[in-house]
């Protein structure tokens, strides 16, 4: 019989590879490819016979199962309108991005509604969590607290305990006795995440795993696990901002790409619920190379202040430097200048930055960029009252996009007088913003700088 070869396994995104190699080609991660045990040898022979499984139809008198709100708004509206009993979900974010905070937050409110919650650490030991609790004022909500990392009696507890809600903080911490690879390898990883969600699915018990992003191979990603849980949910933010994002990139209950926006205090993670005006806040005079971009993240419209910076380079190879957009995108809108509009950036320095450590990656942004790369370059600041928003296509022509109106409604409510868009989208009456439509990028050129 043929010795069953080993298999290769990506941590950062669960490819599977047949040789090792320094790069996944799936993700292009570096570094980032084990080497894992190989899964046994194939059956022998024809498959012995199963057993028919059950089938039903798609009818029933069950009403869908209430949901339970923890009165964070923020969270709520990213979980998809509440918590529902039974659901599998993953939170994964940078080490330090206070992902144990949210959670331990999230676990307290939820246990104030009313649930019975598990709170298990595999990190932190009980009176580390403990004494965070009390700095975060939380120290007498009902929540019981564990410190194992034994996946094998936090399964036999799961099954005696029954709570409404566990958080299992991190899921990489985990180890199943059972299979024979270090905690924090994908076999451990994948092994540890299917108990917990099919115990959770089969006991109607509400699961969070938290899944530290790791930058080398050693330790697993939550990548690995994303398509076993029914919602993911990223925790983002900057190192120097205070500003966190909680972003769904997956929810089998809700809307997909919908934000809650949250602040880091010393109390703690407090809630933002209006974020288009504290990513404002910042901004000063009205300066060449600042646009606000009216913007929609999932269900919400946001304004966020799009800044570039064009100057001449020493450099043969000019910097193309983005932060908090897609730099393919800057490349494209560059290109559409130069070619459509005769605007070249050739020997020039380009970085191009979203205030507030914001993440846009709507095509909406691009006149915005557009824009700001534009008041840049000639050193004209546009009007302070303006939004701007709005698709380019390769031929220079302007595409409208989706919920024209809520952008806009967001930009009166926030002050602002005028909006340029492009012709054609639906933008409803009487909104109390003046129009500046344009059917091409050429036009927008003309009418706002004059060229
Ligand atoms: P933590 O929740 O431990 O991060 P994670 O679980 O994602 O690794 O958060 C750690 C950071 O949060 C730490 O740098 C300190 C900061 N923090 C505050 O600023 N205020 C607070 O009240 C708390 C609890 C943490
Ligand atoms: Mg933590």
């Amino acid at each position: 019989m043929a010795k069953a070869s080993p298999q290769f396994t990506c941590s950062e995104c669960g490819a599977v590879h047949k040789k090792w190699a320094g790069r996944c080609d799936a993700c292009g991660a570096w570094n980032s490819i084990v080497e894992e045990a190989p899964m046994g040898a194939g059956p022998k022979g024809p498959l012995a016979k199963g057993r028919s499984i059950a089938l039903s139809t798609l009818q029933t008198d069950e009403a869908p199962p209430p949901r339970t709100l923890s009165g964070m708004d923020e969270l709520d509206r990213v979980l998809g309108g509440g918590l529902v009993p039974a659901s599998a979900i993953l939170v994964g974010g940078d080490p330090g991005i206070g992902k144990s905070t949210l959670l331990l937050q999230a676990t307290a409110a939820f246990a104030r509604k009313g649930l019975t919650t598990l709170y298990i650490s595999g990190e932190e030991a009980a009176a580390q969590v403990r004494m965070r609790a009390q700095r975060l004022g939380l120290g007498d909500a009902p929540v019981q607290l564990g410190a194992e990392t034994n996946l094998r009696d936090i399964l036999t507890t799961l099954d005696t305990e029954r709570p409404d809600l566990v958080i299992i903080d991190s899921i990489q911490t985990m180890w199943l006795d059972s299979v024979a690879s270090a905690p924090g390898s994908v076999a451990q990883l994948r092994a540890a995440a299917h108990e917990l969600v099919t115990l959770a699915k089969r006991r109607g018990i509400s699961v969070i795993l938290v899944g530290h992003v790791t930058k080398e191979g050693q330790i697993a990603g939550p990548r690995v696990i994303e398509h076993m849980v029914d919602c993911v949910l990223y925790f983002e933010g900057e190192r120097g901002h205070q500003f966190r994002i909680l972003r769904a990139v997956k929810n089998r209950f809700g809307p997909a790409d919908e934000i809650g926006v949250f602040e880091m205090t010393g109390g703690g993670l407090s809630e933002v619920p209006n974020p288009s005006a504290l990513f404002l806040s910042e901004r000063g005079q009205p300066s060449a190379g600042s646009v606000v971009f009216a913007g929609i993240e999932g269900t919400r419209p946001m304004l966020t202040e799009i800044q570039a910076l064009v100057a001449p380079s020493p450099l043969s190879n000019p910097r193309r430097t983005v932060v908090g957009l897609d730099s393919g995108r800057l490349g494209t809108i560059l290109a559409v200048l130069e070619a459509r509009c005769g605007i070249p950036f050739t020997g020039l320095d380009v970085f191009l930055n979203v205030a507030g450590g914001m993440r846009v990656s709507e095509p909406a942004a691009d006149l915005a960029v557009a824009a700001a790369l534009l008041s840049a370059r000639e050193d004209v600041a546009l009007p302070a009252d303006t939004v701007v928003f709005g698709e380019i296509s390769l031929s220079g022509a302007l595409r409208p996009v989706s919920q024209s109106e809520n952008r806009l409604k967001e930009a009166a409510k926030l002050g602002f007088t005028t909006a340029m868009l492009p012709r054609g989208g639906k933008t409803g009456p009487g909104i109390g913003v003046r129009l500046r439509e344009l059917g091409d990028l050429t036009g927008f050129v003309g009418d706002v700088f004059g060229a």
